[in-house]
């Protein structure tokens, strides 16, 4: 019986033994340059203030945005994208497209003095709504073409100001096409459109709500976000926003809907983004600071595995940490 010497003759054990041959075999990697760093900044506020939900994620006054952005910079992340908890909320969200709003500073700021940092800003109305949805408001729901009129203003705003890339995030249909043809229409035609294609009606975005003050005053986000049970509708949001003329997609929230990513992924070739969001977050640090969990570790496992599901970027707020491990 010498064949039963040998056995097993496949030993998988064999490209496992050091961490050379480990590396040599490695099939997903994790760099500082796939990260996107979200950042809230308060028109209000005078010092940072942090989230409770959140530790170690501050809500920014504009006069340290730029402060806060270098230290971002520095670390070699690329991009930040840009939240804004304005002054004033009114029925329809004047300020999200007021040329000297709080974003729109933001922006100009950051470009005067990073101009090397790509700037990536949420085109939204729910932080600017005194009801907190993400549209414009008739007979108790959300209506779709009119609020297209306002998301549009508030892109090119934040272009005009100096946005290298608007992400659109209220899910409302012909968003992205509305955008392009803004864009196009004044001379922005090289300005690319991240879209929130694929984005679920999630309680994973709690923390974030807290941090945006901007939980809905009245019923829920429902009838615009996605049902978490889909996933053959998150392939016709996606062909929707291609055909639109979207650069970049987005699966929104990351871990429950790894699935989601790996089809999309396989369905296009287009960018993919992951938005590992709020709640994502939150749970890990509470565990964290329980000391129930290897923080590092478990961040670092969480996002290898979007990036295996197909994710080619990660929006995290684990960036700054992730980026000081990978550096050192
Ligand atoms: C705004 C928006 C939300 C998030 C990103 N853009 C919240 C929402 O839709 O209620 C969530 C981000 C996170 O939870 O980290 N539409
Ligand atoms: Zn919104």
């Amino acid at each position: 019986m010498e064949v039963m010497n040998n056995f097993p003759h496949v030993r998988l054990r064999r490209l496992r033994q050091n961490e050379k041959i480990r590396s040599l075999v490695r099939e997903t990697h994790l760099r500082v340059d796939q990260l996107i760093y979200p950042m809230f900044i308060a028109e209000g506020a005078q010092e940072p203030q942090e989230i409770a939900s959140m530790p170690g994620i501050m809500q920014w006054p504009l006069d340290q945005v730029t402060q806060e952005a270098r230290r971002i910079a520095d670390l070699g992340i690329p991009a930040v994208l840009l939240f804004g908890i304005p002054n004033e909320k009114d029925a329809v969200g004047s300020q999200a497209y007021a040329e000297h709003g709080v974003i729109q500073e933001a922006i100009r700021r950051l470009k005067a003095e990073l101009p090397e940092l790509l700037i990536i800003t949420d085109v939204c109305l729910c932080e600017y709504t005194d009801h907190g949805h993400c549209g414009v408001i008739h007979n108790g729901t959300v209506q779709n073409d009119e609020s297209l009129n306002l998301l549009a203003q508030m892109a090119l705003s934040h272009v005009e100001a100096g946005a290298d890339i608007v992400a659109p995030s209220d899910m409302m249909d012909g968003r992205v096409g509305v955008l392009r043809q803004t864009l196009d229409e004044h001379g922005f035609n090289q300005t690319p459109i991240m879209a929130y294609s694929i984005k679920y009606a999630s309680g994973f975005y709690g923390p974030f709500r807290e941090a945006a003050g901007s939980t809905p005053q009245f019923g829920d986000r429902r009838a615009y976000q996605m049902d978490p049970a889909n996933v053959r509708e998150a392939l016709r949001e996606l062909e929707q926003d291609i055909s639109e003329g979207a650069d970049m997609v987005m699966v929104k929230p990351a871990l429950s809907y790894l699935d989601v990513i790996r089809q999309v992924r396989d369905h296009c070739d287009l960018p993919v983004v992951a938005y590992n969001v709020s709640g994502e977050y939150s749970m890990v640090k509470a565990a964290a600071q329980n000391g129930w969990i290897d923080e590092q570790r478990i961040v670092m496992e969480i996002l290898t595995s979007i990036r295996r599901a197909g994710a080619d970027m990660i929006i995290t707020y684990f960036a700054p940490e992730v980026a000081q491990w990978l550096n050192s």
